[in-house]
């Protein structure tokens, strides 16, 4: 099975950013612990970042029929983007929203997901093993 992991603005600089809320592994590293436990289920991953919302959304249509799930951190779009939202809900390929940081425990803003009605369901505060959670969701899933 194949499964598209996307990452939205400002997780490029994860490692240095915030390293309280964040933790201190950078985007490749935890993509190599995907990747290894891909291996071990079976999975094919694709990983990907930008900070450009239409990349995302790009991405996301383009993932029809390549892609068995989508895993998501859209970052802030998470909170602010109906075009992210209406991409996800308009390819129908079953989506998982993930987060490092617990976002209901944070600023109010953050409580609020335009995303999550349209996904199959949300992880959020694990830092890391929230990627590795969904990977075993998005595997048993189907
Ligand atoms: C985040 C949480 C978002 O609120 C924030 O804008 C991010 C990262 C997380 O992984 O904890 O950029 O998605």
């Amino acid at each position: 099975m194949k499964i598209l992991f996307l990452n939205g603005p400002n997780l490029n600089l994860l490692g240095t950013r915030e390293p309280e809320k964040y933790g201190r592994m950078t985007l490749a590293e935890i993509e190599a612990k995907v990747r290894e436990r891909a291996v071990r289920l079976g999975a094919e991953i694709d990983f990907r970042q930008s900070n450009l919302e239409g990349q995302l959304v790009d991405w996301i249509q383009q993932a029809k029929d390549k892609f068995q799930v989508i895993v998501i951190n859209a970052a802030a779009y998470t909170h602010t983007s109906i075009a992210l939202r209406d991409a996800i809900a308009g390819v129908g390929v079953p989506t998982i929203e993930i987060h490092l940081s617990n976002v209901h425990a944070r600023e109010e803003f953050r409580h609020k997901s335009l995303i999550a009605p349209v996904c199959r369901g949300q992880i959020t505060g694990f830092g890391p093993l929230s990627y590795l959670l969904a990977l075993e969701a998005a595997v048993s899933g189907n």
